[in-house]
């Protein structure tokens, strides 16, 4: 019955979704898909989570925190700055009493592959105590979750969780495993709802492919202005 309401719940990206382990809906890719909207065809390959579908699991994982934080002292730390869209949409659906907190990790800068963590920003509140839960955008190698987990726990948490957006299972060498995903993903670049490539494409309303000449001409990088959409066609 509850597999039922989910496949309802997310109708729209049902062609291409199976649920994964944990119940976690897992996204293939398909040939073709979705349309992309116009101005970003010449970047986005395709559309691999559609802004409704995520609104609605987000929805649905903010249900499963407010039910599994019920009388506790919830502090959420939002891993920046990919977290900023989900972060926002999640929080609005959660109605306990929670505090919010960030820490900034980089490793990416202009590359897809992951280069040396710098911590950019620690928290501000003290965490000693109280139940954190680490919100990402997405776990591909388990690299930053698992230096972020390690940070937080030396400051004496009561309970330490993690939440992010999106799994990528195939390039794990952490053996860091989040307690609440949105979805399972292939091994794609992906941007949009927060994610970005060189600091662009966060403020899609969808997550999309980024296509691969792009990745591999590093344009996207060397241009700080978005690529110009045709005016015809
Ligand atoms: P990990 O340390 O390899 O698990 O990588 C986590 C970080 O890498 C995420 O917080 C993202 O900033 C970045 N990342 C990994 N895969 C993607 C992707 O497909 N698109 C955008 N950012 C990604
Ligand atoms: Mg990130």
């Amino acid at each position: 019955m509850r597999r039922l309401e989910r496949t309802f719940e997310l109708w729209p990206t049902c062609l291409r979704l199976s649920f994964g382990m944990n119940n976690v809906p897992a996204i293939k890719l398909l040939p073709r898909s979705g349309s992309v909207p116009r101005i970003w065809r010449r970047e986005v390959a395709q559309i691999l989570i559609p802004k409704d579908a995520l609104a609605r699991r987000v929805r649905a994982l903010a249900r499963q925190i407010q039910r599994d934080y019920q009388d506790r002292d919830l502090v959420m730390v939002a891993v920046m700055s990919g977290t900023l869209v989900f972060l926002a949409d999640l929080i609005r659906h959660v109605t306990l009493p929670l505090r919010l907190d960030f820490i900034g990790v980089s490793s990416y800068k202009t590359r897809t592959r992951p280069g040396p963590l710098v911590f950019t920003k620690e928290l501000g509140l003290d965490v000693r105590g109280r139940d954190v839960l680490i919100v990402d955008d997405i776990l591909d190698t388990g690299q930053t979750l698992a230096r972020v987990l390690q940070r937080l726990q030396r400051l004496g948490p009561r309970s330490l969780r993690t939440c992010v957006l999106l799994e990528k299972k195939a390039r794990r060498v952490e053996s860091v495993q989040a307690d609440y995903v949105g979805f399972e993903i292939p091994d794609v670049f992906v941007v949009g709802y927060g994610l970005d490539y060189a600091e662009r494409y966060r403020h899609l309303p969808f997550v999309g492919v980024l296509r691969e000449a792009l990745l591999r001409s590093g344009a996207a990088a060397a241009s700080p202005r978005p690529v110009q959409p045709r005016k015809t066609g």
